[in-house]
């Protein structure tokens, strides 16, 4: 299959994903998303692959978020699909029977955090930036950010980044342990492969079984991201939300009236 916004590469039994949006930060446009899903699919399939790494194009971002300027005019039904089809494809890599690797390159914000966290280890660069921004578009994150960041790093902080919108830096997100690693950018991809060439020389069979076994540990969550889909397409029928797409489309600051 050839890619319009991936690159795909196989090399020494490690396949990389690249997303390649790098002037729109690698934003998710929903087809960006489909791709991916068909990519990881790919990659599970072949024999020639034992691990998958996903990075970023460019060096200033990993992914900003899935592409405000696509979703900017959904109505709640497009936006009840469009986060049923983000949920389907990152529970395709956190349901992975090979293991994935984020190598975080710049910014991890919205979808691009939710993508990290739904691989199975991340590895950041020093230059990285994580956070949950929705809410300064009138919105809740759509792509399974309130339940996998509350299992990361617990509920007291989940909730401090989810509602302020903060950012927090490779070495903030290395001590909250959304990061396992933090290294130079030019040491980005090394790290990660070094990680998953000591992976894939142990049994496939034992890395699978492993991988479904502690996704299982997590599996009483799944009611709250069937609520968060709902919740998501909800919040498109917002004056909110209208607001705050289109302060960012605009560059200017939101000013919301909470209707
Ligand atoms: N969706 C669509 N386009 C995006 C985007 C997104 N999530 N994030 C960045 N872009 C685009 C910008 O619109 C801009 O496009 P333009 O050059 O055509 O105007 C380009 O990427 C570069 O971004 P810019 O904002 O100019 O870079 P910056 O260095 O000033 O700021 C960010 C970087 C990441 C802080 C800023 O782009 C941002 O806040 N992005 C949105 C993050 C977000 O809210 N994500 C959650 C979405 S649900």
């Amino acid at each position: 299959m050839s890619y319009q916004n991936l690159l795909y590469l196989v090399e020494e039994k490690i396949c990389i994903i690249t997303i390649n949006r790098p002037d729109k930060l690698n934003a998710l446009t929903i087809d960006t998303i489909n791709e991916l899903r068909e990519a990881v699919k790919s990659a599970n399939a072949d024999p020639e692959v034992r691990g998958i790494i996903i990075t970023g194009s460019g060096n200033k971002a990993f992914v900003a978020g899935a592409d405000i300027a696509e979703f900017s005019n959904f109505h709640p039904k497009e936006a009840k699909k469009m986060a049923e089809n983000g949920h389907d494809a990152f529970d395709s890599i956190e349901n992975s029977a090979k293991p994935i690797i984020a190598a975080i390159n710049g910014f991890a914000l919205g979808g691009g955090c939710e993508l990290a966290m739904s691989c199975h280890i991340r590895i950041a660069a020093t230059n990285a930036k994580f956070g949950q921004p929705e809410i300064n578009l009138g919105v809740i994150p759509g792509y399974g950010g309130t339940q996998r960041l509350v299992r990361l790093i617990g509920f007291s902080k989940a909730l401090e980044l989810l509602l302020t919108a903060d950012m927090v830096s490779a070495m903030e997100a290395k001590d909250l342990k959304i990061v396992n690693h933090v290294v130079e950018p030019e040491e980005l991809m090394a790290k990660a492969k070094e990680i998953l060439t000591k992976i894939c020389s142990k049994s496939p069979l034992v890395v699978s079984q492993i991988l479904k076994l502690v996704n299982k540990y997590y599996s009483a969550e799944k009611p709250g991201f069937t609520s968060e889909i709902i919740e998501f397409a909800n919040c498109f029928e917002t004056t909110d939300f209208n607001e705050g797409v289109s302060a960012f489309l605009e560059k200017r600051k939101a000013n919301f009236q909470g209707k």
